[in-house]
């Protein structure tokens, strides 16, 4: 305490006073001295102009005593004390009253003609001016005119104490300034400055060693504390709309460009019968989640132009603006070969790194050829990138699997963008992505993003493992964050979700219509419960699963038999792969058995629908259905069952869950299920059928609240804001300790 009164205060005032009394005091005497003195002079001068004239004409008449008494009067002057004049020979022929005894006129008292000198009387310094006057008859005489000069000493006391006195107060006042205002204006500064970000390399220097310097340790604190408050502002922002994530783009990413990279391309123009385009939105989660974010925020996404009619709708740029009803953004389409298509879509992507990475027990195929294109479209894409953002700052949100090796094909371009790259999958423990011969090219190029999302902290862990596992670097498992090369890449769980409320909702029909279309294009009885099923025709979503549990269903509960229909949906998918081809082989040779061993003429336990079907018809199901199924055998986080649950808003309908799909770990009020177990399944789904309608609608309540707060705004709201940290802590100088 008294060390820093010391420092903070005494000091500094000490300081300041030794500075007055060294070097401004004599300087401000310098400077005063001298105007005074010339002051001094000017006056003499003006005084003898004006006496010149009256003065010859006296002396010309030899009128001494009249000049005298002339001269009397002007010496009135407080600090003029006398003039002399001085005769040719050297004689003093007039002398006021006051002139001290030193003053003389013989030729060594007296100063060069026209000059001044400063003469010490007995009572302080005079100044003696010296001007030659001329009578009409020629007769030269010598004026003198002596002033006091001790007044200037008097003054530049006065001038010294109170320049001593001013200097002391603003001293105190700078020195309690310091003190108290400099963390205030600090962090102000800080804020202003730098918003709530700190600087990533900045800290993590004073982190090390160097970290004992109190104003580091001070400015990483206050800097903690704004990032927490800024994240709680997140957490717990319960209303996240378009308009809320406009404004973090507005006021955090102003002047970025926002670019989004995806394999999958949010709407895909189709040759329709009549041979013109028409449009299809793909069944992919990756397109749910964040194609509002771009309707949203604008800017330009790019990826894989796979339609039939692709082409035909695009500009001399490959561009096409979209949503076709209402465009807010631009859709860049990027070419791929069929050689492409096969090696890095199909072959490594999706017999790759897909079963890979989802634990559907589907042995992963890596093949040299694939790896090749799988890096020669990523290239590709790293390229289109580079050209669309145009040499501008840009933040750019890549997406999924896909493009594992983007951020350091990116980076390596040069360009000036924060990369992060959202994993829509789940990510494997490190001893199953061990087998994947190019682990530690994907790790080191993946690292080279500044975040890296997954959908749950478990995958986040898993990535982290597998990085341990296979790449030299440091990683702090409190931040979750993996340095490499000087490079931080934050691993970050962001659970993804849709939009609230569906904008598809507006174009469907109340639920009780929506039940009478589904069930009689469908024929299902007015009695006959209805389970729904819908997904792309994956290996991952437990299809065949669901199959069994309804079967095991009917056998154990043979009341239901007639009364009890699943509808599923089984969009197309990667079908030239064998793996698919089997599974919908499968799937049809089962759906075959199932309704052979407990169908009617009048009633199916399963119908199928394997076909794609857009999104309104799919809100269409969700309304009409009395439960949704959702069993994938593994799922990052599936989006099916927050759609369900966004399209009922009559608090009704039961949702059967996989627990192996991370929407599990936000939804526990629906039934959650182990989709292996197909007896557990067909429980859960009796357990649905039977349930009451308040308990539903208890369930329902609670889920829909919790996807209405976590909606796919705030998902993308909390990963532009650590964007926007991030892009502020890069703008920082960084800090080398002297
Ligand atoms: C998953 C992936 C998406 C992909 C979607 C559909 O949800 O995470 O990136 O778009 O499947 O697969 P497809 O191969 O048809 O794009």
């Amino acid at each position: 305490m008294i060390r820093r009164i010391l420092f903070r205060y005494v000091l500094p005032l000490v300081a300041a006073i030794a500075l007055v009394a060294f070097v401004a005091v004599p300087y401000i005497d310098r400077v005063f001295s001298g105007w005074f003195r010339s002051d001094v002079e000017l006056r003499s001068r003006l005084v003898m102009t004006s006496v010149e004239d009256p003065l010859a004409d006296l002396l010309q008449n030899t009128e001494l005593n009249r000049a005298r008494a002339y001269l009397d009067r002007v010496a009135g002057d407080e600090r003029l004390l006398g003039i002399v004049v001085c005769g040719r020979l050297g004689e003093k022929l007039i002398q006021t009253a006051l002139v001290p005894s030193i003053v003389g006129c013989s030729a060594t008292e007296l100063p060069a003609t026209g000059s001044h000198s400063v003469a010490q009387a007995s009572f302080g310094p005079i100044e003696i001016s010296r001007f030659p006057l001329a009578t009409s008859s020629g007769t030269q005489y010598q004026v003198l005119f002596v002033h006091d000069l001790s007044y200037i000493g008097r003054r530049q006391t006065a001038a010294r104490s109170v320049l001593l006195a001013f200097v002391v107060f603003a001293a105190a006042i700078l020195a309690i300034l310091g003190g108290l205002g400099v963390r205030l204006l600090l962090n102000r500064w800080i804020r202003l400055l730098l918003g709530d970000i700190r600087s990533r390399r900045f800290l993590d220097d004073a982190e090390s060693s160097r970290s004992s310097a109190p104003v580091l340790m001070r400015v990483r604190e206050v800097l903690r504390e704004m990032e927490v408050n800024q994240r709680q502002e997140i957490e717990f922002r319960e209303n996240w709309t378009p308009q809320a994530l406009q404004q973090v783009v507005r006021e955090h990413l102003d002047g970025c460009k926002m670019l989004v990279v995806s394999n999958r391309e949010p709407y895909i123009h189709n040759l329709g019968e009549d041979g013109r385009p028409v449009v299809q939105v793909p069944a992919s989660g990756m397109v749910t989640a964040i194609e509002p974010i771009m309707r949203a925020c604008s800017g330009t996404w790019i990826a894989h132009g796979s339609g039939a009619a692709d082409r035909m709708v695009v500009d001399r740029f490959d561009r096409v603006q979209v949503p076709p009803e209402d465009p807010s953004y631009a859709l860049r389409r990027v070419w791929l070969s069929p050689e492409e298509e096969e090696g890095y879509y199909y072959g490594f992507s999706n017999e790759g790194l897909w079963p890979l990475c989802h634990l559907a027990y589907v042995r992963p195929a890596f093949r040299e050829s694939d790896w090749q294109q799988y890096v020669a479209v990523n290239s590709r894409f790293a390229e289109v990138v580079n050209r669309e953002m145009g040499g501008t700052e840009s933040v750019i949100l890549s997406q999924d699997f896909h493009f594992a090796l983007l951020p350091k094909l990116i980076r390596d371009r040069g360009v000036k963008a924060t990369i992060a790259l959202f994993w829509h999958i789940p990510w494997p423990n490190a001893e199953t992505f061990g087998v994947c011969p190019w682990k530690s090219e994907l790790l080191l190029h993946l690292l080279r993003a500044d975040i890296l999302g997954f959908h749950t902290i478990y995958h986040c862990q898993n990535f982290l493992a597998t990085v341990d596992r296979f790449v030299e670097c440091q990683i702090d498992h409190e931040r979750m964050t993996v340095t490499h090369q000087g490079h931080v890449c934050r691993v970050t769980a962001y659970p993804i979700s849709i939009e609230w409320p569906p904008r598809w909702l507006a174009h469907t029909s109340a639920v009780e219509a929506a039940r009478a279309t589904i069930r009689s294009r469908h024929q299902i009885g007015p009695n006959v419960r209805l389970g729904l099923g819908v997904e792309r025709w994956d290996f991952t979503k437990g299809i065949v699963e669901r199959l069994h549990a309804l079967e095991c269903l009917f056998e154990k509960n043979p009341e239901w038999i007639g009364r009890l229909t699943l509808l599923q949906i089984a969009a197309p998918s990667r079908s030239k792969l064998p793996a698919y081809q089997a599974l919908q082989q499968h799937t049809l040779a089962e759906v075959g058995r199932v309704n052979a061993r407990f169908g009617t003429p009048a009633w199916q336990p399963i119908v199928l629908i394997g076909e794609h079907q857009e999104p309104a018809q799919v809100f269409e199901l969700y309304r009409a259905a009395d439960f949704c199924l959702v069993n994938s055998l593994h799922d990052g986080m599936n989006l099916v069952a927050k759609e369900f649950v966004s399209a009922r808003d009559d608090e009704d309908g039961v949702l059967i869950l996989s627990t192996f799909a991370g929407a599990s770990r936000e939804l526990p009020e629906a039934l959650l299920v182990n989709p292996f177990d197909v007896t557990e399944t067909a429980a859960a789904i009796v357990a649905a059928i039977e349930m009451p309608r308040e308990e539903r609608r208890k369930r329902m309540q609670l889920m829909r609240r919790t996807v209405a707060e976590n909606n796919v705004y705030r998902w993308a709201g909390r990963m532009l804001m650590d964007v926007a940290r991030i892009r502020q802590r890069q703008s920082l100088a960084p800090w080398n300790a002297p």
